[in-house]
């Protein structure tokens, strides 16, 4: 088993984590719970940070926040200086909110609507990432009439494969994002950016998918965008100056994963963007990084209680607790694979075989299959670890299954930094017509 960050199996045998006992955070903000490694978020940010700045004269690295956005979460961002990488309204008014300072967004998206533009442009967001012509058109009509100038990037599909599952593959050339290079539709665009009013065309951007491991996908990458600079600067005469390269590096889950550190994955970019930019002479650009998963991934523990048991003799047996595909929709989404323990009895030995379901009506609803984990009885707490990335923010209501609570933990103290949702959040939007309302409903309106 891998525990990382400030994780540890204490003296009484229970998982602790940020100095604290999983079985008392559970019990006192009750389950499902996400727990997230304060400190080993703040590693992971300045691992980022400290391995761009060893690298590379100028560059950012934007906190992808799809991966975990929180208000608390973007003042965390912004206190490790990092950026942020927004893709929606909702997003960006989740930093705003939280104080983000506008200048440090990076705004993606592949369909971004009339609203969120404007709502960035007025903002002042420091680039918005254009995706299509539809979105340059719309943009430049909506800074005009703001009477700003915007700066932005264009989102380049570069016709790269990374090794990863299909759904989370983007570079390819049968992708719903950006400009295709293949076709001459990117450089049509570039032509089309440089002739709008409004919008200042800084660079390019390209994001070819997520929980990459093999890095010859961003070495490619990096050699394709770098030549579509120096083809610009030959076919137009501008030279751009900024190269966004995306998120995607991948963290470890469950045997098997091999990921590449921080470090390695920052340098090896690096040399190849440098030595592409020697080979045909064109100066270095500001490279921009937006990694989600990688900082945030391995800092959350995702705790569940466990209640029914279901023995079927020579077939499986299930082991249900209080959460599932709800909180986590990515083992039934992608077939992710977890590591699992149960954290009140962490130190035992593995007694049995089970299958870790969820309370959703579906039998889909698997968080872990086949797991050689101690004897399961109701009431023990099963910690599914790597939980920080992509599920807290998938997470749904389906079922009317109230969405976790989540906590920030760091040497021996706990932050709410989400509240559980309550019944009353569920209901929060629902309206009755009122001539269908009767004694006893709780709102009738209209
Ligand atoms: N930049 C762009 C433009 C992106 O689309 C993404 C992720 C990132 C950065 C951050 O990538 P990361 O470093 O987190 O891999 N729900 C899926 C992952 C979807 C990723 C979407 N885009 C999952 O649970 O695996």
């Amino acid at each position: 088993m891998k525990l990382t960050g400030t994780a540890r199996i204490n003296g009484k045998g229970y998982l602790e984590i940020g100095g604290l006992s999983v079985p008392e955070l559970a019990e006192r903000f009750g389950t499902p719970l996400y727990i997230m490694d304060e400190e080993l978020i703040r590693e992971n940010c300045r691992s980022w940070r400290e391995a761009v700045k060893a690298n590379l004269p100028r560059a950012d690295v934007a906190y992808a926040c799809k991966a975990f956005c929180t208000m608390a979460m973007c003042r965390l961002a912004e206190e490790e200086g990092l950026s942020l990488d927004v893709v929606s309204g909702g997003e960006l008014y989740t930093a705003q909110a939280a104080g983000f300072p506008a200048g440090r967004i990076y705004f993606n998206g592949n369909n971004k609507s009339r609203d969120e533009l404007e709502a960035a442009v007025r903002a002042k967001v420091g680039r918005i990432i254009v995706d299509n012509f539809y979105e340059l058109h719309l943009l430049n009509e909506v800074a005009s009439r703001l009477r700003q100038r915007v700066g932005i990037l264009l989102r380049i599909s570069p016709g790269i494969e990374a090794h990863t599952h299909a759904y989370i593959q983007t570079g390819q050339l049968d992708s719903k994002f950006g400009f295709t290079l293949e076709n001459g539709q990117a450089l049509a665009a570039v032509k089309e950016a440089l002739s709008q009013s409004h919008l200042e065309l800084k660079g390019l951007h390209c994001h070819i998918g997520s929980q990459i491991f093999a890095l010859d996908g961003y070495v490619k990458a990096a050699q394709v965008m770098v030549s579509f600079l120096e083809e610009i600067r030959q076919i137009t005469g501008v030279v751009l100056e900024e190269l966004d390269l995306g998120g995607g590096l991948g963290v470890y889950y469950s045997e098997g994963d091999t990921p590449v550190s921080i470090a390695t994955c920052v340098g090896t970019i690096a040399a190849a963007v440098k030595e592409c930019c020697r080979e045909l002479s064109f100066p270095l650009p500001k490279v921009i990084f937006e990694p989600g998963r990688s900082i945030v991934g391995p800092a959350g523990t995702a705790v569940y209680r466990v209640g029914a048991r279901k023995e079927i003799p020579g077939v499986r047996t299930y082991v249900a607790v209080d959460g599932g595909m709800a909180d986590n929709p990515r083992p039934a989404l992608y077939g992710s694979r977890y590591t699992a323990l149960v954290a009140n009895k962490a130190n035992q030995l593995p007694a049995e075989v089970v299958t870790i379901a969820g309370k959703c009506c579906e039998s889909g609803d698997i968080l872990v299959s086949d797991v050689k984990l101690p004897r399961l009885e109701p009431g023990d707490l099963v910690a599914m670890l790597t939980a920080g990335a992509y599920q807290y923010s998938m997470a749904s209501n389906y079922n009317r299954l109230t969405r976790p609570a989540v906590v920030f933990v760091r040497d021996g103290e706990a932050y709410l930094v989400v509240r559980r949702e309550s019944f009353d959040d569920l209901i929060r939007n629902d309206l009755i017509p009122a001539a269908w309302a009767k004694e006893g409903s709780l709102r009738a309106v209209r």
